[in-house]
């Protein structure tokens, strides 16, 4: 047994890894008190509102789990010092985005986040205290957490007298958006990278509340940090090669779902992630391919580097593709043309829209001058506001937001459906076509229509990774 007793933990950052790994660890662990951090005050806000709709992420299941946590043994607050004060262990889950300035921008990851949160553990922390990556970070970056914690201190502890002392372990999350309370409960494998013996069970004991032993790994800290790293490499290593060959189907005639069920029941390929798309998106993939690029380059291994940016390059290209495909349907020119788009989170189940393919695709569009009408069942208009704006440079068309899927095909030449929510599939698409203006094009890049229901409505269909 450790001999370290935890009775109380923080969590600084309560975004979309932060939120929902914390409620579950409360609902698990009903006799540790959690409470979780942020500088965000409206964030926290929306954390506590009473109203559960309102809570800033959308995740299948967690408003159910909030409800009997909150308030119990599980607290969304701004009040740092006292949190991390009288946390035996600090969750550091903030957010790590590319580096836009300086030495290896674009690529790099910004660590600024991560290490504000590391002065602040320094600063606050009474007594013995575990500092837990979870984050996605680049390797070595718990070198970096225990020097500021070192440093830092020494100066803290000559000032108040006081001793204080640190234990760093890596523990990433693997849990996917829109799945994540699943993921969670139910990981495929928890993996803990750590150097002292006593902070690394203490951590294991916690997860032993509902994982089994068997599926808890412990490795050295950095095989742990890289892990994380590899294995969102591998995964979108899988998107990129699936998308190469919708390309090459559309091209010869071969089907890509046909192709991808029969190379996925090859047990030693497997048939997950074989969904070929309008490319990957999510807050992870791009961002840790490119880091994990970068420190190839760092470590003089320029072939490792290529290897991996390449699987970044097709996803841009697969985007850029589907763009140029409407354009040539639509006879080369989108100007003043209606264009429906459904779907505006990177992946169906969640509000998130963190390198959405569709911001790339409606920016395109928008600079061809085509009027986009937007429908997502769970995104703001806020949100895809802020995108858009953020990434079109020459925008001469229009946008809206709608509250509908009819709202948003009244009038349109075309409709291109990017994210696969539920309410997609099965559409009366009889009633949808005498909406739409003629010729009528569906894109469909997540196979969501099934080629029968759109027969004699008069509609032109195009499937991603269908040869026609
Ligand atoms: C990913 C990893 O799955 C998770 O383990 C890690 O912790 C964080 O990054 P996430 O980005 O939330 O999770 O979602 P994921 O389900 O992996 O999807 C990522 C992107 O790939 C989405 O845009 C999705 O639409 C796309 N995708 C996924 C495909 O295009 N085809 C597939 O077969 C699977
Ligand atoms: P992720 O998907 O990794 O959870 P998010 O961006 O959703 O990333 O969440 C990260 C959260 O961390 C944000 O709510 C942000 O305000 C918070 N954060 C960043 N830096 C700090 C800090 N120094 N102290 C507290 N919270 C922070």
């Amino acid at each position: 047994m450790s001999s370290i007793k935890i009775q109380k933990i923080c969590c600084i950052g309560a975004g979309y890894v932060g939120g929902p790994t914390m409620s579950v660890i409360a609902d698990k662990c009903p006799d540790l008190e959690v409470r979780v951090v942020d500088i965000n005050k409206d964030r926290i806000e929306a954390w506590n509102d009473s109203d559960l709709t309102k809570l800033p992420i959308f995740e299948p299941g967690l408003d159910r789990i909030i409800s009997r946590t909150r308030g119990r043994n599980l607290f969304f607050s701004l009040e740092m010092e006292k949190s991390i004060s009288d946390a035996d262990m600090v969750f550091i889950s903030v957010n790590t985005p590319t580096k836009t300035k300086g030495l290896g921008a674009g690529q790099a990851s910004d660590l600024s986040w991560v290490e504000a949160s590391a002065r602040q553990v320094a600063k606050y922390a009474k007594g013995h205290t575990i500092v837990i990556e979870k984050s996605t970070l680049p390797v070595r970056t718990a070198q970096a957490i225990k020097e500021i914690l070192k440093t830092t201190t020494n100066r803290e502890n000559q000032k108040n007298d006081i001793s204080k002392t640190f234990s760093v372990l890596s523990n990433p999350e693997f849990l996917a958006e829109g799945t994540a309370i699943n993921d969670l409960e139910k990981p495929d494998r928890v993996l803990i990278g750590g150097e002292d013996p006593e902070a690394v069970e203490a951590l294991v004991n916690i997860y032993l509340n509902w994982v089994p032993s068997e599926q808890i790994i412990c490795t050295n800290l950095w095989s742990s940090e890289l892990s994380k790293l590899a294995a969102n490499a591998f995964l979108a290593q899988r998107i990129s090669s699936i998308n190469s060959i919708s390309a090459f189907c559309e091209a010869t005639g071969a089907d890509v779902q046909e192709v991808a069920k029969a190379i996925g029941t090859d047990k030693r390929i497997g048939d997950q992630f074989l969904s070929a798309g309008p490319g990957f998106g999510g807050s992870c993939f791009k961002k840790d391919i490119l880091n994990l690029v970068y420190l190839s380059g760092y470590f003089g291994l320029p072939e490792v580097a290529n290897y991996w940016n390449q699987v970044v390059l097709l996803n841009t290209w697969q985007q850029d593709r589907i763009y140029k495909i409407v354009l040539e349907k639509l006879f080369g020119t989108v100007n003043g043309k209606n264009i429906a788009i459904l779907g505006f989170s990177f992946k169906a189940n969640t509000n998130d829209t963190r390198e959405s393919p569709a911001i790339r695709i409606s920016c395109d569009l928008l600079e061809e001058g085509a009027n986009l009408s937007i429908y997502d069942p769970k995104v703001s208009v806020e949100r895809v506001e802020e995108d858009l704006e953020k990434t079109s440079f020459n925008n001469q068309g229009t946008w809206k937001m709608v509250n509908s899927i009819p709202e948003a095909l009244k009038n349109v030449d075309a409709v291109l459906i990017i994210t696969a929510w539920d309410e997609f599939f099965g559409l009366d698409w009889n009633y949808l076509a005498s909406l739409m203006r003629s010729p009528a094009w569906v894109f469909d890049t997540r196979s969501v229509i099934n080629r029968q229901e759109i027969e004699n409505t008069g509609i032109n269909l195009w499937k991603l990774g269908e040869g026609s």
